[in-house]
């Protein structure tokens, strides 16, 4: 038999292309099933995290084979970090966004710098974003564009996009970190870009990115719908302002599974018009832990609904998991599932604030609240920097209901930890440290005041501070 054999012939092939692919550092190994959109969320014990495989075979069916690579730097991309690339990206994208079979090539081991750019679709085909270098923000607030002035590096309008590469976001925002008010009390208060944000797509899967130093937020997922995000890293320092991981904002079915968050917010803020929010496998910390809201400032509506968080660890950081609404809005927040939690020196590791007031003059009490219901929390354990290692601060006038516990396991690390209830009906089972019973008040007349149990006997409060 010659090497002219047909299915030689194509082994060849085969191997060329793969070689070229290699060569040309695109990662094909994303999810192939993910054009088919992802499943639906089911109720219970969902696995569709299904392990990523190295060896996704069907390469070759249509998508692997022919790719074009739009590379910026056939553009005129300096990529040196000092020169202005925004041109040059905002034409490479116009060809990459016209092509079928288009990766949007950012190359590696080179620094753009970009001002606030949109990189529009609907785009011919389902572009592949390669983003293997680093983009990197002009540095002085004084000279962004007035026009974009709370975005930076914005995806919109895509359907099945992938965006992966490995390379680095970053906001160089340390001169607006001191631009902020809530840095220096002299300073107006306004707010600043976000790094990144993916608006009004689809089935878009992020993978394998860095975003550092953002403006405000690092990541925000707008208006969407089916994107699935991991191994994305975020990483700003503790003390940068209002500088939340991953934002995700009037969209459903997303999943963020293996990021780990280290930042100076919210590592995930999860907020209005959001629902079937899945999270896997993250880690957080330093930040502010991982949010519902805030929700209802300023007498709004707002409405959350399943949301689960699977796996994670805090470490060190000023919340755990946490609720947190404004007097006097409206909507609910329903169905919450945190699970599989490992908290280490958390300032308040589990907490329900319907008090919560971001905001220089005091916020006074009202009669509306977002209300707050069908929240558990399963196997959450590790240390509490404070006494209060569960805090439900629920409304006086919209209490929260069904706040089920089972198996937590939370010690301060030095002396006894409590569990502070204000208007929160619900139950514990199996075992819970601190003791929970004050959840067990479910009559609303006696709502009015906090109660405070620890883990000694039922109803005995704890004075030992
Ligand atoms: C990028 O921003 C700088 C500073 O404002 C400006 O001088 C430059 O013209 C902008 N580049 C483009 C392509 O708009
Ligand atoms: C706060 O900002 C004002 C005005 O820009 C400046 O004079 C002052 O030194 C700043 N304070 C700190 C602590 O940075
Ligand atoms: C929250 O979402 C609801 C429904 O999607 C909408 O009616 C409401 O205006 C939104 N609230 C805010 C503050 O945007
Ligand atoms: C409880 O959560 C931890 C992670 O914090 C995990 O290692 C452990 O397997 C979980 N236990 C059960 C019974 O699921
Ligand atoms: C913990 O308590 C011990 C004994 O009272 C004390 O010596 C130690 O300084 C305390 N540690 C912290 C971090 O408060
Ligand atoms: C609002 O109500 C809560 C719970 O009853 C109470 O602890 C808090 O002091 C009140 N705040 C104000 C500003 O009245």
């Amino acid at each position: 038999m010659g090497v002219d054999s047909p299915l030689i012939t194509l082994l060849f092939v085969l191997i060329a292309m793969l070689a070229y692919v290699r060569g040309h550092g695109i990662d094909f190994d994303a999810d192939l099933s993910f054009s088919n959109g992802i499943q639906p969320w089911g109720t219970e014990e969902d696995e569709e995290f299904e392990p990523l495989s190295a060896s996704e075979f069907p390469l070759w069916k249509s998508s692997g084979a022919g790719k074009m690579p739009v590379n910026v730097d056939s553009f005129g991309a300096v990529g040196d970090g000092i020169a202005d690339d925004t041109q040059a990206f905002v034409s490479a994208w116009e060809k990459a966004c016209s092509l079928n079979n288009a990766v949007f090539l950012i190359p590696e081991q080179r620094i753009y710098k970009v001002n606030a750019t949109k990189f529009r679709g609907p785009c011919q085909g389902k572009l592949i974003i390669q983003i293997a270098g680093t983009i990197v923000a002009p540095e002085e607030p004084i000279n962004w564009d007035p026009k974009n002035p709370r975005l930076w590096i914005v995806f919109s309008n895509l359907e099945g996009a992938r965006i992966q590469g490995g390379g680095v976001i970053d906001g160089s925002g340390s001169k607006w970190w001191a631009s902020s008010c809530k840095i220096n009390k002299t300073n107006p208060c306004r707010g600043a870009p976000t790094a990144m944000t993916i608006d009004s797509s689809s089935k878009v899967r992020v993978k394998g990115l860095t975003i550092q130093s953002a403006q405000q937020m690092h990541f925000t997922i707008s208006r969407s719908v089916a994107i699935r995000i991991s191994g994305v890293r975020v990483d700003s320092p503790p003390d940068s302002p209002n500088t939340d991981g991953i934002h995700i904002s009037e969209s459903t079915d997303i999943s963020i599974q293996n990021c780990r968050i280290g930042t100076g917010d919210d590592c995930i803020s999860i907020v209005n018009a959001s629902s079937n929010i899945k999270m896997k496998n993250i880690d957080c910390g330093p930040g502010h832990g991982i949010s519902i809201g805030s929700l209802g400032k300023d007498n709004s509506v707002g409405i959350v609904t399943g949301i689960v968080l699977d796996t994670a660890t805090l470490t060190g950081t000023t919340n755990g998991l946490r609720i947190k609404t404004w007097q006097g809005g409206s909507g609910y927040v329903r169905s919450v599932r945190f699970e599989n939690v490992k908290m280490d020196d958390v300032e308040n590791p589990i907490i329900i604030d319907q008090f919560y007031c971001d905001s220089t003059k005091a916020c006074k009490n009202k009669t509306e609240a977002v209300k707050i219901s069908q929240v558990m929390y399963r196997n959450i354990s590790g240390t509490s920097r404070t006494s209060k290692a569960m805090k439900f601060a629920c409304s006086d006038t919209v209490p929260c209901s069904n706040i089920v516990l089972n198996n937590i396991n939370l010690e301060r690390e030095n002396g006894t930890a409590e569990t502070y209830c204000n208007c929160a009906m619900g139950f514990d089972y199996g075992f819970v440290r601190p003791a929970a019973d004050c959840l067990r008040n479910d009559d609303s007349s006696s709502c009015s005041g906090g109660s405070v149990n620890n883990n000694r006997k039922h109803g005995q409060v704890n004075t030992e501070l």
